[in-house]
């Protein structure tokens, strides 16, 4: 089971929450967290783009960093760890974002990989002229497709002619092209981006489901496999978790109440009235469940509450899920996050037991961190 953490590139990384550790994204924070991931032996490194935030007492996201540049600087200070960067491909030329790739490539010696979203929320892409009309929620993973179509051929080939409905390339010349094979993440959940994935992506990331159900998002990896059984290829699923751990279980759901308790309303007002403006991509996207009502704290992405040995017995049963390759985490406190997966729950998971830390027994730790 791949293990990779979600940098926290915008504010308060995801929980909306004045109760939750109030910080802003840096360089030093992220290099912190994913040199020390690095070390735990994480497999993966992911940022997000966000270009607007939610507002609300804690400036929910109003701080966001730049993920191909913050990502670039974490090439650079790492060594074996991947890196994934996220393309807003409706504001980014494919060809930039190409040869931007082949640049990150570069730096991190072939560690380096992409994901491509087509942007949910208007407001990022109206306040700077670039939001095509309400009409594009339908036409989302049309225009991907085109836009993959086009990074695959420049990163093959170093050449594209592609002609579609989006795009026309006229001998469009990407070089040097990537030393490695360049990994497409794509984290659709509708129908039609699941489709998208089943053809055009390498991994599908989604979104967990629940509070302490590990296992509740099972049924997506069911949904790809129908769409990966008519392309014919191998798609596998990275799920997205937080975890929240103490000493006891009943520490953890303390801290996760306290969260809870401090909510703050009015970005998760904000959260909930853009997650419904796409009316066009079904029920089953991400986006509905970010803005449900259930848990909102945390955008719904699923979360485990509990002591160590229950955070790492669940992470086990999610790596008996079928279609399951990853599980990309996220912490309430991400320093201290890292810490305690590295040294208290990553040596009590099965699914990890062949990862060698070093400096570290191949015995649990069991005596609380320093
Ligand atoms: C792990 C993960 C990372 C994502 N990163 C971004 C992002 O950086 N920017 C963005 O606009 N949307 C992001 N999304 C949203 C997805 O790209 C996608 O639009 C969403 O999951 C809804 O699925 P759908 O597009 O099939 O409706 C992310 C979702 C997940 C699960």
């Amino acid at each position: 089971m791949k293990i990779g953490v979600f940098c926290p590139i915008g504010n308060n990384g995801w929980l909306l929450s004045e109760n939750a550790p109030q910080y802003k994204p840096s360089f030093e924070l992220n290099k912190k967290i994913v040199q020390r991931a690095e070390h735990y032996g994480f497999d993966f490194a992911l940022s997000m783009i966000k270009l607007r935030g939610f507002g609300g007492k804690t400036e929910f996201w109003d701080h966001n960093l730049e993920t191909f540049t913050l990502m670039a600087g974490l090439a650079a200070v790492t060594s074996k760890i991947k890196i994934y960067a996220t393309a807003a491909t409706l504001v980014m030329p494919p060809a930039i974002v190409a040869r931007m790739a082949s640049t990150i490539d570069s730096i991190s010696n072939g560690r380096f990989g992409l994901n491509v979203v087509t942007g949910w929320q208007a407001p990022e892409y109206t306040q700077m002229g670039m939001w095509p009309g309400d009409e594009y929620f339908g036409k989302r993973y049309e225009y991907l497709s085109e836009y993959v179509q086009i990074l695959r051929e420049l990163w093959a080939t170093g050449k594209s002619d592609f002609k579609g409905d989006h795009f026309q390339m006229d001998d469009c010349r990407v070089s040097p092209r990537p030393q490695a094979e360049m990994k497409i993440i794509c984290a659709g959940q509708s129908d039609t981006g699941l489709e998208f994935s089943a053809q055009h992506a390498d991994y599908n990331f989604v979104f967990g489901k629940g509070l302490n159900t590990p296992t509740a998002y099972a049924e997506i990896n069911d949904r790809l496999k129908a769409k990966t059984d008519i392309t014919g290829r191998d798609v596998q699923t990275y799920v997205l978790f937080m975890i929240i751990a103490a000493e006891t279980d009943e520490e953890a759901m303390a801290k996760w109440q306290y969260y809870n308790d401090g909510a703050d309303i009015e970005a998760i007002n904000w959260l909930m009235n853009q997650g419904g403006k796409d009316t066009k991509s079904g029920a089953d996207t991400n986006i509905r469940q970010m803005a449900s009502s259930v848990s909102p704290v945390n955008i719904n992405m699923g979360t485990l509450v509990g002591s160590y040995e229950s955070i790492a017995k669940m992470l086990d049963e999610i790596s008996e899920v079928k279609g399951t390759e990853g599980i990309l985490l996220t912490f309430d406190d991400f320093v201290e996050g890292v810490e305690s997966f590295g040294q208290r729950i990553q040596p009590l998971m099965k699914c990890r037991e062949h990862v060698v830390v070093e400096g570290m027994s191949s015995e649990p730790v069991l005596e609380k961190i320093a």
